[in-house]
């Protein structure tokens, strides 16, 4: 069964003279892990926003799970985000004010099917998700915003995998973790995947990671732009308009 699937994708930030990613076709089967990479600024970021459906392309198809985005209003994205993605953002966005518990929580307050899928209890699940991310108890009650970077990262990770999400979008993950802390987030990221058969896309600048997945894909290979820089300026499609999309509801993606 095909999880994702692009067609001939063309998008475009706002106020940007040239297209950001031109991507004839990209399929990910259900429970494909992909390692995605290429230099900065090459639009890694940009695709996952779009995968998450945080913005729109101004053509082409992005279908997840049989749904194809870019057919569905604002509201509709926002809900198929939060009961199917669990999104790890490369800033984090977790809410500093709110506990490290409550981030992790958030996915389940915005989606019954995330939280059913959490199980009996969202908060031993949330528990013993920040457990295996090495957060101790200390760490779980105060705002999360006084937390370290790495910490914060962590709390993130375990709010994109509460509720078992079909698909996994992970933004540099381990850019803030020391090498051993790394080794346990990747082990539990494919662990919880493997679990309920997630799709995992997964980037990173860390190649050294690469070798834990089943698909090696460069940005380069899929993106037209970057294989020719003359293709930027609109050939596949030249649409004055850009779709970008102002978030509503911070953690409601995660
Ligand atoms: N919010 C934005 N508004 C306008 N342009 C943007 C925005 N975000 C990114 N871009 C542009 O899109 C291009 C790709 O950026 P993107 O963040 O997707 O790269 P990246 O591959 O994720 O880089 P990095 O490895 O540094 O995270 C860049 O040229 C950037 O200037
Ligand atoms: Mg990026």
């Amino acid at each position: 069964m095909t999880a994702l699937r692009i067609t001939d994708l063309v998008f475009r930030w706002p106020r940007q003279a040239r297209n950001c990613l031109e991507i004839p076709q990209l399929e990910l089967a259900a429970g494909e892990r992909i390692f995605l990479h290429g230099p900065s600024g090459s639009g890694k970021s940009s695709l996952l926003g779009l995968l998450g459906g945080v913005a729109l392309p101004q053509a082409g198809a992005i279908e997840l799970l049989g749904t194809n985005l870019t057919q569905l209003g604002g509201r509709a994205r926002d809900r198929f985000r939060a009961d199917h993605i669990g999104f790890l953002f490369q800033q984090f966005n977790l809410l500093p004010w709110l506990s490290a518990l409550d981030n992790v929580l958030l996915p389940c307050t915005f989606s019954s099917r995330r939280r059913d899928r959490a199980g009996p209890s969202p908060r031993t699940e949330a528990e013993r998700l920040l457990g295996h991310l090495d957060l101790k108890p200390h760490t779980w009650h105060g705002p999360a915003g006084e937390l370290s970077v790495g910490q914060q990262q962590r709390v993130a990770a375990a709010r994109a995998l509460i509720g078992r999400p079909e698909i996994l979008i992970a933004d540099e993950p381990t850019s803030a973790l020391d090498a051993e802390r790394q080794q346990v987030f990747i082990d539990l990221l494919l662990q919880e995947s493997a679990a309920v058969g997630a799709t995992l896309v997964f980037v990173s600048h860390d190649r050294r990671l690469a070798g834990h997945f089943d698909r090696i894909v460069a940005i380069d290979e899929i993106n037209r732009v970057a294989q020719d820089p003359r293709e930027g300026g609109g050939g596949m499609a030249q649409s004055g308009q850009c779709c970008a999309l102002p978030r509503s509801r911070p953690g409601a993606g995660a």
